[in-house]
């Protein structure tokens, strides 16, 4: 069934606030819909309580609630188990504990950690300073369309879907000959978790990491995906309640499962709020989701494509693919992508500029930085139109056509 992307935008009240919003910047936060919105209202206003500490009944609804999302989470990305799934603030924070739960104690000095030039930073720095703190070595891969090079990598750790060009390398594939070589494979879905269907047990992944509020829920809430096999070889590196049995003036016993990488109170609202965005985009099947998102993004390259001085970032893989993803970037011969968006800023059209925390890629292709369009279901044809037309007025605007 066609998506009625009028109506899904009717419920985010982020265009009914201001309706000649046009934001196509929602591979840095997406807008979020009304019913994640009232579920995390709904905590505050009638049940908010800490989770697992204590016994009376807001604990009980609370807890409930918050277990509820994990079980959701779960399903959305067909995990085996609920305990597979760890809340963290951001996909960030996922990779770092992955970083430091795991490879911190099991990579030792020379281990290779194969990384792709399209890494956001999240997913370059956490590694560096495993390369600094214990001698690991990273290894870049950088054409995606030559085999990488796995018989001494330990851990491959890649994107879904990069945050600059859209470019979807094959993880699947990947994951089946990191493992047949004895690696481990981490993927940054920070990225692809809105767009595709993930399901962690057809790829076969060790961890996948997502942020929250790029899945149209808050911001504050991260999920890390960790294998039941795997998990049981992380160590906790945050201290504090929640993550023991018991703990004496000596020492402490931590506890099992998901609790063990959650120390203090988590983000209860956000968890809740992230549930309820699953649960509001799990009305739509993917297949609808895809083709509406794939027809959107044919449809902005091709408008972008015939603007004048102005190149689409391409990499080998997205014009093997054919078929451009929700995010796009692009430079205009002569004006700075700055100058550019802040420009369409003031129309009210927003995007994104700079190096979008991707500089490793920015300096292999040799460009300082981009404009950044990125879709989401709220968007239509209609902001592409206006994104073109205020393209043709800055650039006039900036003297290009002198
Ligand atoms: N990672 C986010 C982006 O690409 C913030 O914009």
């Amino acid at each position: 069934m066609a998506l009625n992307s009028e109506q899904i935008r009717q419920q985010f009240p982020a265009f009914e606030h201001d309706d000649t919003l046009v934001y196509l910047d929602s591979a840095a936060t997406a807008q979020v819909p009304v019913p994640a919105m009232e579920a995390m209202n709904a905590y505050y206003t009638s049940y908010k309580a800490n989770v697992h500490r204590g016994v009376h009944a807001k604990v009980d609804e609370a807890t409930n609630a918050y277990e509820r999302a994990r079980t959701t989470v779960q399903q959305f990305m067909n995990a085996k188990k609920a305990s597979e799934i760890l809340f963290t603030k951001n996909c960030t924070e996922a990779i770092n504990l992955v970083a430091q739960s795991w490879a911190k104690h099991t990579l030792q000095k020379g281990d290779v950690v194969l990384l792709s030039i399209f890494e956001h930073h999240s997913n370059i720095v956490p590694w560096q300073q495993l390369q600094n703190e214990i001698g690991i070595e990273i290894r870049w891969w950088k054409q995606l369309d030559e085999e990488p090079k796995l018989d001494d990598v330990k851990l491959v750790a890649i994107t879904g879907q990069s945050n600059v060009t859209g470019e979807r390398p094959d993880i699947q594939t990947l994951c089946r000959k990191a493992q047949a070589a004895g690696a481990k494979v981490l993927i940054d879905a920070a990225q692809l978790i809105a767009h595709h269907a993930v399901d962690v047990q057809e790829i076969d992944c060790d961890w996948l990491a997502f942020s929250g509020h790029k899945l149209y829920g808050p911001t504050g809430i991260g999920v890390l995906y960790a294998k039941e096999e795997v998990q049981q070889q992380m160590q906790p590196y945050q201290g504090g309640g929640g993550m023991i049995v018991e703990v004496h003036e000596q020492d402490f016993v931590p506890t099992d499962g998901p609790a063990k990488f959650e120390a203090g109170t988590p983000p209860i609202a956000e968890v809740i709020g992230l549930s309820a965005a699953i649960e509001w985009l799990n009305q739509f099947d993917w297949n609808d989701i895809e083709a509406y998102e794939k027809e959107l993004s044919a449809y902005a390259y091709k408008k972008l494509s015939t603007i004048d001085q102005l190149s689409i970032i391409n990499y080998q893989l997205s014009i093997e693919q054919g078929s451009p993803t929700t995010t796009q970037s692009f430079v205009i011969e002569g004006i700075h992508p700055h100058d550019l968006t802040d420009i369409l800023g003031q129309k009210n059209i927003h995007l994104r500029a700079g190096h979008h925390c991707a500089q490793p890629l920015h300096e292999h292709l040799g460009i300082p930085a981009t404009t950044r369009l990125s879709l989401a279901l709220y968007n239509t044809k209609e902001d592409v139109d206006k994104l073109c037309a205020a393209i043709a007025e800055a650039k006039e605007i900036l003297q290009i056509n002198r």
